[in-house]
């Protein structure tokens, strides 16, 4: 595992990134969260890892609607911000995905494109290995990624976002096998700079680490309304797994 220089360390514990997504459909998230454990079948009380839940938008209502839930994350910061919404049936742990994770649940939603940060490909097996291993019997597990073709075909080279008085300067490339953005701006004279990276996984790179991790695909959709996944149409490729 590498140090603690990692993009995804330093970028995601930032005010800025929250800045920069503060717009996320949360409807959306709800939606799709209503529409996973209807396909599953997850009982009321069932236990739910959402591995890599940022502030813990989708712990937050898997929890209303009845779950208890364990958010976890990398960042320190987004752990304390989740913190303050945490109950009996509600908690939140800092944890690096690629360490094993020290409790037995029922599922594990891995949301948002929360997956393929990390350069070397054995790490990404370790994450689901981990995942594996979390699962109690017949548990599943979801992993909510981009569909990286469609993703490609249209990428927006350059663009500038403007939010809270910050104009973010965006730009993104595919080199070496990542989707790379790389988001500057400057405040108070100040420049900052900082990078997202993702892994271009497409289905048949993400079949070949799923069984090495000695998981299976149960089903793959292509968007929050669990349509068919589609390589040319669809926004999303989730894929739920089972072990
Ligand atoms: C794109 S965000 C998604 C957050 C959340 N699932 C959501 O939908 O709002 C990715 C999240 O992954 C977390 N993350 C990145 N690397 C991680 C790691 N190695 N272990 C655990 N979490 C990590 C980040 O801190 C960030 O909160």
């Amino acid at each position: 595992m590498s140090s603690k220089k990692d993009w995804f360390t330093d970028w995601f514990n930032t005010k800025y990134y929250h800045i920069l997504y503060q717009h996320r459909d949360d409807h959306e998230a709800q939606v799709f969260m209503n529409n996973l454990v209807s396909f599953t079948a997850l009982k009321k009380g069932s236990s739910i890892l959402d591995l890599a839940c940022g502030k813990g938008r989708h712990s937050i209502y898997l929890n209303k609607l009845g779950y208890k839930v364990t958010g976890a994350d990398l960042s320190i910061n987004s752990i304390k911000h989740a913190n303050e919404f945490k109950n009996d049936s509600l908690q939140f742990i800092v944890q690096d995905m690629r360490l094993p994770y020290p409790l037995k649940v029922d599922a594990v939603f891995n949301l948002f494109t929360s997956f393929g940060y990390f350069a070397n490909d054995d790490e990404d097996v370790k994450v689901l290995q981990n995942i594996k291993n979390s699962l109690n019997d017949k548990g599943v597990a979801v992993i909510d990624y981009l569909n990286v073709d469609k993703t490609i075909a249209r990428l927006t080279p350059k663009e500038t976002i403007v939010l809270d008085g910050i104009d973010f300067h965006i730009s993104k490339e595919v080199k070496n096998d990542f989707i790379i953005k790389k988001i500057e701006f400057t405040i108070d004279g100040k420049y900052h700079s900082y990078y997202e990276r993702v892994k271009c996984l497409d289905i048949n790179r993400f079949s070949k680490i799923i069984e090495k991790a000695g998981m299976k695909i149960i089903h793959t959709f292509g968007d929050y309304n669990l349509h068919t996944f589609d390589k040319i149409k669809s926004n999303r490729l989730i894929l739920l797994l089972g072990a």
